[in-house]
């Protein structure tokens, strides 16, 4: 049995004080949802005053991305070392890492590896365009991608994989609940080629993609589907709740 996982990226949203006050909204009631990892993916700043609010609670705290090297003249730049004690999670792949800042799979590769070594866990995530979408390369895209964070790597540990059709990013236009778990086996089967059975079978996939509390049991009743990455409803206290609580229950049940 995998535990299902549901992490908002809040992305380049909100300040420290919004931060905080999303925080305080959800809190005490995600903290009573068992069954479910939470994990919450603040911007940098906000980590350090979202770690203090949500202490003893059963709420994780994840990063959206780092990089690779331990310290140095890097400018502007965050290490697995400044994170690691501040969080538990990380972000990396993230079709917006690899679209506007130029992430190809080599350096997804290297900061899989440096968060590993660092004790970190990351959510890698893959995801075709609309073209390659259309032109059918879905399956060549996400087993290259997989293949690619992983290379060199001997065991992927608790790494969480999130599938992110970039067409459904943001988009309002989630794929379906089949369309995506049929993605997502394929991702599993790279994960067997890779580590072989007992890893493909523990490590959680997520599905992210225009996710609410509208469709999440759509995703959330595939079998494949360990939970999503949520982006746009993660903002949303009472829609971020409503897809956490959903996945509880149905997970329970299915
Ligand atoms: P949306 O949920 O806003 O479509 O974003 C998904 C995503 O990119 C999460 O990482």
């Amino acid at each position: 049995m995998r535990t299902p996982i549901i992490a908002g990226n809040w992305k380049m949203n909100t300040t420290v004080v919004e931060a905080a006050e999303l925080v305080k909204a959800m809190k005490d009631k995600l903290n009573q949802i068992a069954g479910v990892e939470k994990v919450l993916c603040p911007p940098f700043v906000s980590l350090t005053a979202v770690r203090e609010l949500i202490r003893g609670a059963s709420i994780k705290l994840g990063a959206q991305n780092m990089y690779f090297e331990k310290s140095g003249a890097y400018t502007g730049e965050v290490s697995p070392q400044m994170l690691s004690g501040l969080c538990e999670y990380v972000i990396l792949g993230h079709s917006e890492r690899r679209g506007y800042f130029g992430e190809s799979d080599q350096i997804v590769n290297k900061k899989v590896r440096a968060a590993l070594a660092t004790g970190l866990t990351p959510i890698v995530c893959v995801g075709e365009s609309l073209k390659e979408n259309e032109a059918g390369e879905t399956i060549s895209v996400v087993t290259r991608q997989v293949k690619g964070a992983f290379e060199g790597i001997d065991s992927p540990k608790g790494t969480v994989i999130a599938y992110e059709p970039i067409w459904a990013i943001g988009t309002g236009k989630a794929a379906t609940g089949v369309q995506a778990n049929a993605t997502i086996k394929v991702i599993r089967d790279s994960v067997f080629r890779l580590y072989g059975d007992q890893i493909a079978r523990a490590i959680r996939i997520q599905y992210g993609g225009s996710v609410n509390s509208a469709n999440i049991a759509e995703f959330i009743g595939q079998p494949d589907i360990d939970g999503a990455l949520v982006g746009g409803a993660s903002l949303k206290a009472a829609d971020f709740l409503g897809i956490v609580e959903q996945t509880a229950k149905i997970k329970k049940t299915g």
